[in-house]
């Protein structure tokens, strides 16, 4: 019986549940793919660069040769865009969560601890229970609008903490964490303390904390080219951080994972600053036009955000559940937030669309809402 060989740890957690997809809603609800709108996993709405297309179709004749484990095209291309020297940089296949995965098989021994504050992002939990840590919840706290309860994290520190979880801005509740509580975490413990950054792109600039890799020796933080520059479907992320701690995660991260169409997605992606400006400039203002109309609604509490989605409590009654499936039935993709710990409630996460898709929702929630 294979039930006896598969490790405990592995029969006792739930996996991790992805948004649903156009495929999925097209094939249940019979809806034209035309008139699905994807408003759930937080993607760019408006695609990726167009750049990539052309220089795609030339590395298609070199697809029966190995990738290079680390393109120094590319290592270069982060650097300049990030400020950040090059071994300071690892770049992951799988996107952000190759990184988290990376980060656990590196410094995890059964039975450490790792710190995660939540409502968060779910696959931290995920990758720590499959490498053996053990978990200390910390929270964000829902009665302050979510702000980041530091003595949550600090009462949990120990001798076997290994890697402490703070996500900023938040998924899914959107909000960033103070800086000076990120710089007391890291001053209290010898820990990896990873900043996710993921939506950092969707912030105020003078937010990003990226260049204090480069001052805390236990600071790594995490950033992906699934979101801004609209590479989700490609996977690569990337972490930042010391070079000891670089070369230590690259013995033991997969060497092949950044395959050659990945890497020339990255690459052209970062080339392309006149893309990735119009994805922010509008994806901000994709962000305030649904920030402005869900605000409208009495029956729905909406959080503000500096990411690319919103935070939504349904006050009216309904379950996130059936709230979903109504939109569902309309052709709408929103997350049902059940799935994240901690987030006791009924609430739901919309992330940015086009502005089109941004007005369709709207208006076809007056249905659902009424
Ligand atoms: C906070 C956060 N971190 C990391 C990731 C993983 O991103 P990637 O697609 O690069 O694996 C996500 C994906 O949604 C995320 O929300």
């Amino acid at each position: 019986m294979i039930e006896n060989i598969v490790r405990e740890r592995v029969k006792s957690f739930k996996p991790y549940m992805p948004g649903k997809s156009k495929e999925e809603i097209m094939r249940k609800y019979n809806i034209n793919p035309k008139d699905i709108i994807k408003l759930g996993s937080n993607e760019n709405p408006w695609g990726c660069s167009k750049k990539i297309k052309g220089e795609i179709l030339k590395e298609i004749k070199n697809l029966h040769q190995y990738p290079e484990p680390v393109n120094p095209v590319l290592m270069k291309e982060l650097s300049e865009f990030t400020n950040i020297p090059m071994d300071n940089i690892i770049v992951g296949g799988d996107g952000a969560d190759e990184i988290i995965d990376t980060m656990m098989r590196t410094f995890i021994e059964k039975g450490d601890e790792v710190i995660i504050p939540i409502p968060t992002f779910t696959q931290y939990r995920i990758s720590a229970l499959i490498h053996g840590a053990n978990i200390k919840y910390g929270k964000y706290d829902k009665k302050k609008d979510f702000k980041l309860d530091v003595d949550s994290i600090l009462n949990n520190i120990s001798e076997r903490t290994k890697i402490v979880f703070l996500c900023t801005p938040n998924n899914p509740t959107g909000n960033i964490i103070d800086k000076k509580d990120i710089k007391k975490i890291l001053e209290a413990t010898e820990a990896l303390v990873v900043v996710d950054h993921a939506y950092i792109e969707y912030s105020k600039e003078e937010y990003d904390l990226t260049e204090w890799a480069l001052e805390y020796d236990n600071l790594l933080t995490l950033r992906t080219f699934s979101k801004i520059f609209g590479l989700a479907g490609v996977r690569v992320g990337y972490g930042i951080t010391n070079k000891n701690t670089i070369d230590y995660m690259m013995r033991v991260k997969p060497v092949f994972s950044l395959t050659r169409l990945s890497q020339i997605c990255a690459i052209m992606a970062l080339r392309d600053r006149e893309f990735f400006k119009y994805s922010r400039e509008n994806g901000i203002k994709s962000r305030e036009i649904l920030y402005n109309g869900l605000r409208k609604f009495k029956e729905l509490k909406v959080y503000p955000s500096e990411a690319n989605y919103l935070l939504v409590e349904i006050k009216n009654g309904m379950a996130s559940g059936e709230f979903c499936e109504e939109l569902l039935k309309r052709g709408i993709i929103v997350r049902d937030c059940k799935s994240f710990e901690g987030l006791e409630g009924e609430y739901i996460r919309v992330s940015i669309g086009t502005f089109e898709e941004d007005e369709r929702f709207l208006d076809i929630l007056k249905d659902i809402v009424n």
